[in-house]
Formats: structure tokens, sequence, C-alpha cells
């Protein structure tokens, strides 16, 4: 099986926007309550937060990370969580069924945030709330000073203003599980007049518009249409999110999925443009892939868990190898879109649906997702070039022609480096590859990473890391040229400089 591939400067895509590599905080399940934030645990700081936790975090060098949620923003009142711990009120939180006990909140999270080298994508509530809650929060996190709610955050111990950039106008709010959910008309009208005032409050900020839950929605793409109609010259980007799983354990099909992933966003971005044409407007919309993950494996327990517990496991998928390499091959498609997804959230980061696991009072781990996520984060910085590709290819149930070959070619004229990120989708043979590069000149390679395994559905736990990568990778480079023998189901990352 051989596949080859053509890189050259030339065929520029876009420049990189690192908070493709962002990801998701919500309070859900364990994410913050035994996830970044532990007082009890031998490895908390003073402030509780767990610095285990921190460290893997920071291997994973996350630039933006989305807060506080996911549906559990439509329900919130974020004034719940600020101010003095023992005055702040616990609550019925019913996304998740849970009792907030709201120990943490804006400016633990925007401290916290700041420790790990992240930025906040902070969501306000459009599910229960609206322009004012919206407007008022801005007014606490990014006004200097002087006026009421930026002197609360003041008096709360926080002189210097947060100065969040990035705010998600509401989450999935065509979700009917959501709270306060909206016709594209309703939500159009309240997004763009929630707009409106948060920029008459700090015109700096950027804002993303709603887009589907899935493009499985009925709405899709109806909802971007309608929505976009009113949103479209308030808004910087447009949100998408996506979950896949192997429900029916069909590998070949699963690993495709990262095709419809690639018609998701095509589609979104057609959406955006005809939405442009029709107002004749000059300015492009972008693409926010704010939530994006495999989620399946903990949906039969989640759906017996008793409600009102104070941050019980919820949403706990133990990723297996097969997960890892679909997890590689959304990041791939992250950067062949390059010129327009300009953000992307991993949902999430600890715990839920994550990359990272914790025990209570215990130890951290990473799971099989941990790596391609860490290997595109930290090497994928730079611009990214249209790989010229050939590829055999296979038919699964729901897609055609798959190439056994999954690619992105990241190059980093800063430290003049290039890095091939390559999904083999062959299940059982190796894929040779080929790789002309003769224009980077006198180019080495540095190292082949692998992430291999015989069994697509080992885990890892905190006894024993089963899946991890390697860097015995057989790649080679001579005379402009790469060769590179592409294990069965693996995940590469061929690093040359
Ligand atoms: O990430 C888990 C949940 O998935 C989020 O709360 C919601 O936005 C989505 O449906």
């Amino acid at each position: 099986l051989r596949a080859t591939m053509v890189v050259d400067k030339a065929f520029k895509i876009a420049e990189v926007d690192r908070r493709i590599y962002g990801s998701f905080i919500e309070h859900l399940g364990r994410a913050v309550y035994g996830g970044i934030y532990e007082p009890s645990h031998p490895a908390a700081d003073k402030l509780g937060f767990r610095n285990d936790v921190k460290e893997l975090v920071k291997q994973l060098n996350v630039p933006i990370i989305r807060y506080p949620g996911g549906n559990f923003v439509s329900g919130y009142n974020w004034e719940d969580g600020v101010g003095p711990v023992e005055a702040r009120p616990k609550r019925l939180e019913l996304a998740w069924r849970t009792v907030e006990p709201n120990e943490v909140g804006t400016n633990e999270f925007a401290g916290w945030a700041k420790e790990v080298g992240s930025e906040v994508m902070m969501a306000v509530n459009l599910g229960t709330r609206g322009v004012d809650a919206a407007r008022n929060l801005l007014e606490y996190c990014n006004h200097p000073g002087g006026s009421y709610w930026s002197d609360l955050r003041r008096s709360h111990g926080y002189d210097e203003p947060h100065k969040i950039k990035t705010w998600c106008l509401g989450n999935e709010m065509d979700g009917p599980w959501q709270i306060g959910q909206k016709t594209p008309q309703e939500y159009g009208r309240l997004a763009y007049e929630t707009a409106k005032a948060m920029r008459l409050v700090d015109p700096d900020i950027e804002l993303v518009s709603c887009g589907s839950s899935s493009s499985s929605m009925p709405s899709f793409p109806e909802w971007e249409s309608v929505t976009l109609d009113h949103t479209y010259e308030v808004a910087d980007y447009i949100s998408l999110h996506q979950y896949y799983g192997n429900r029916d354990n069909d590998s070949a099909n699963f690993l495709a999925r990262s095709m419809d992933m690639d018609h998701f966003i095509r589609t979104v971005i057609a959406t955006c443009d005809y939405v442009k044409a029709k107002k004749r407007s000059k300015k492009t919309m972008y693409l926010s892939f704010d939530e994006w993950n495999v989620w399946y494996h903990s949906n039969d327990v989640d759906a017996q868990i008793e409600p009102w517990g104070v941050a019980p496991p919820q949403l706990e998928d133990v990723y297996n190898f097969e997960d890892a390499l679909l997890v590689g091959s959304m990041l791939i498609t992250f950067l062949r879109h390059a010129d327009r997804v300009k953000m992307a959230c991993m949902a999430q980061l600890v715990n839920v649906i994550a990359p990272i696991m914790t025990e209570n009072g215990g130890r951290s781990w990473k799971q099989t997702i941990f790596y391609p996520y860490m290997h595109t984060s930290v090497f994928g910085r730079g611009v990214s070039l249209q790989p010229v590709v050939h590829s055999p290819v296979y038919d699964a149930k729901d897609y055609t022609d798959v190439p056994y070959l999954d690619s992105a070619v990241v190059y980093n004229e800063a430290d003049e480096t290039l890095t091939i990120f390559a999904v083999n989708r062959h299940l059982e043979e190796a894929l040779e590859l080929d790789c002309d590069i003769r224009g980077f000149e006198g180019y080495r390679l540095i190292e082949h990473l692998v992430l291999e395994h015989e069994d697509l559905k080992a885990v890892n736990t905190a006894d024993r890391e089963e899946v991890k990568p390697h860097s015995g990778g057989n790649a080679a480079c001579d005379g402009g040229y790469v060769k590179a023998r592409l294990a069965k189901a693996s995940w590469n990352v061929i690093r040359l400089g």
C-alpha cells in the first residue's frame, strides 16, 4: 500500500491560529470539583487548585479555554460565583441535575487559566438570562474600575480587569435540551441585542454567534442562515459542535467520521458566505469549532446517575486507541481548514470527556487522546500547507472513497521546521509514504513519533499507560524526499528541520 505527497511552501492555506488547540472546562461532573480544583488534595495550591493537573494542562500548551459551559451556562447566574465563598449559594443545576456549590467562579477560574497559560473564552447565559446579565458580567470582568460592577470586582480582591477577549453568545440555543431554547428568530434577535450592548461596554471583544448543536440537527443549516441574518455584522465567529461514537463497533467507518466533520465545516462556510453575499458584506465570518471530541462510552452509565449530587462522575469516557486516531484526524481536519477555522475547543479538558483524568484525592493521568492533541498543539504552529496527496481509498458503511492516508502539514517559519501529521486508517496494512519536500532544501529528519497499538480498544488507566507514543518511526529524509512506513492504524508525527 503506497501513498504519495508533495509539500511546498507555495501551497499555503493560512497561518494556523493557535486557538484551534483550545479546550473547555464546564461546571459539569468532576471537571471543576475533583478535577482542576480539590482543596483537600495533597497537590492542591493555596487556592485549592491541583498542581498535578496544572502540570498536565501545561504539557498540552492550551491557548484558550471555554468556560463555564456548555449546557450549564444556560441556567447560570454568574453573580453566584463571585464574592466571599462562604456567602455563595448552592443551586440546583438543571442542565446536569446536580447541586452546584459555586466554590469556583469567574475570578478563580480566570486566575487558574492565567497560571496554565491560557486565555478564557467566556460564555454568557442566553437561556434564562439576556442582555443585562451579559453586559454586567463583561463590565465586571473587563472594565478597569470606577463603575458599580468593576468596583465590585475590585472589592472581591481582583484589582486588575481580566481583559477577557473572546465571548460566546450563549450555548447550543437550538437544542431542545437547552434551558431556554430559542427559535432561530428569537436567538438571532437576542444575540444581536446582547452583542450590541456588550460592544458598547468593551469594543475590543470578539463574539461568537451560536451555530447548530451538531450537523445532524434537523434545523441545520437553516439555523445558521437565519441567525446570521441577525448577527452577521456584530459577530466575528459562528460556533460548531460535533461528537462522534463507535456504537456499532465498525472501526473503519468510525475512523472515516472526520470526513463528516470536513463536510460540516464546508457547509457552515458555504452558509456564512451565502449570508455575506446576501448582505453585500465585506466581512468574512470565521468558524469556532468550540466543542468537539469522541463521546459515547459513558452514555449508558450516565443514564443511571441519581440526581442532585455534588460533582458526581459524569461523561467520564475512558478513551481507547482508535479514539486517539479519530481525534488525530479531527485535528488534521482543522489544520486543513486553517483559513476559516480560527478557534476549536476539545470538549473537554479534565475528567469530563477529557484527555486528563483524576482520582479524587489521588492520581492524575493521560488518556489516549492526550497524545494527538499534545503533538498538534506543540508542533502544529506556523503555516498550514496544503499537501497534494495521492492515497488509496476504501469504502465504509457511511462514506465512500475514504483515503487511507489522512494528513496535514505545518511549516514553522520561525524555527524552520516542517511537521507532517498523518493517520494511516488502514486497520491491517502499513502504508508506504513517499513525500516530495524538495522546496525545503537541506531539511533533515528530527524525529518520527508514532502512536500505535495492536489492540484498537486498548486504554490507559491510573495504573498503566498502555497507549503512549514512541519515537521509533522509520521515516528517513534524503535528497528532498521523505520516505516513511506508517504502521497499520497509526498516528504519525514526522518532524523535519
Ligand atoms: O460537552 C458536553 C455538552 O455537550 C455541553 O454541555 C453541551 O454544550 C454539549 O451538548
